[in-house]
C-alpha cells in the first residue's frame, strides 16, 4: 500500500489489491485510452481529469464507470478493467474510489455532458500536470503516477 497526501494535503491510501478499503465504494474513476490517445473530460469547475464520479443507488461501481465515461465523454467501453482502490482522508468526510482502466471503442456525440464540457483527448499526458492549472486536482497526486505505472506494467493499453 501507498501512503501519500494529495494536492489538498488530505491523506491518501492507495492499493492495487482486490477492493482493500471498502467491498462497495461509492466513488469510481476510469483512466480512458481512446485510439492511441488519453480520454479525459473538461470538468466546468475541476478542470482536465479522467472521468468519474459517484455511485448512484441500485448501481454497482462497474456500472457507475461504464455510465460516467458514457456521461462525461460519450466514450463506449470496449473492455473495462478495475486496478485498484484509493481511500481519501479529508478533514471533514473520508471516501473510498476504484480506478478503473477502460479502452474506448467510440465517441458519441451528446448533447450535454453533465457537469462537463465533454471529451478531450490528449496524446500525451504532459509532465507538468501538477503545476498545469488546466488540470483537475484529481490528476494532481499519486493516483495518477502509480496507476499509469500500473497500467504499463500490466500491458493493459491495447
Ligand atoms: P458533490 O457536490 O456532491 O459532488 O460533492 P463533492 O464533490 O464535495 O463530494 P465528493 O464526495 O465527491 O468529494 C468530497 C471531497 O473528497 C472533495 O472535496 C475532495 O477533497 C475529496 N475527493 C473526492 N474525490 C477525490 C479524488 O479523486 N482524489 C482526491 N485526492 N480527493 C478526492
Amino acid at each position: 500500500m501507498r501512503i501519500f497526501n494529495d494536492y489538498y494535503n488530505n491523506q491518501v491510501k492507495l492499493s492495487f489489491s482486490d477492493h482493500p478499503f471498502d467491498q462497495d465504494p461509492k466513488h469510481v474513476w476510469v483512466i480512458c485510452r481512446y485510439r492511441s490517445k488519453w480520454l479525459l473530460t473538461k470538468h466546468l469547475e475541476r478542470g482536465l481529469e479522467f472521468p468519474g464520479g459517484k455511485v448512484e443507488r441500485n448501481e454497482s461501481a462497474n456500472e457507475a464507470a461504464i455510465r460516467e465515461v458514457s456521461e462525461e465523454t460519450g466514450g463506449e467501453i470496449e473492455s473495462i478493467y478495475y486496478i485498484g482502490q484509493y481511500f481519501v482522508t479529508g478533514r471533514y468526510d473520508q471516501l473510498a474510489k476504484n480506478i478503473y482502466f477502460a479502452n474506448i471503442k467510440t465517441i458519441k456525440k451528446h448533447s450535454t455532458y453533465m457537469e462537463t464540457a465533454g471529451p478531450v483527448l490528449l496524446d500525451e499526458l504532459p509532465d507538468n500536470i501538477r503545476t498545469n492549472e488546466l488540470f483537475s486536482f484529481i490528476m494532481k497526486d499519486d493516483v495518477l503516477t502509480y496507476s499509469l505505472q500500473f497500467i504499463k506494467a500490466n500491458s493493459l493499453i491495447a
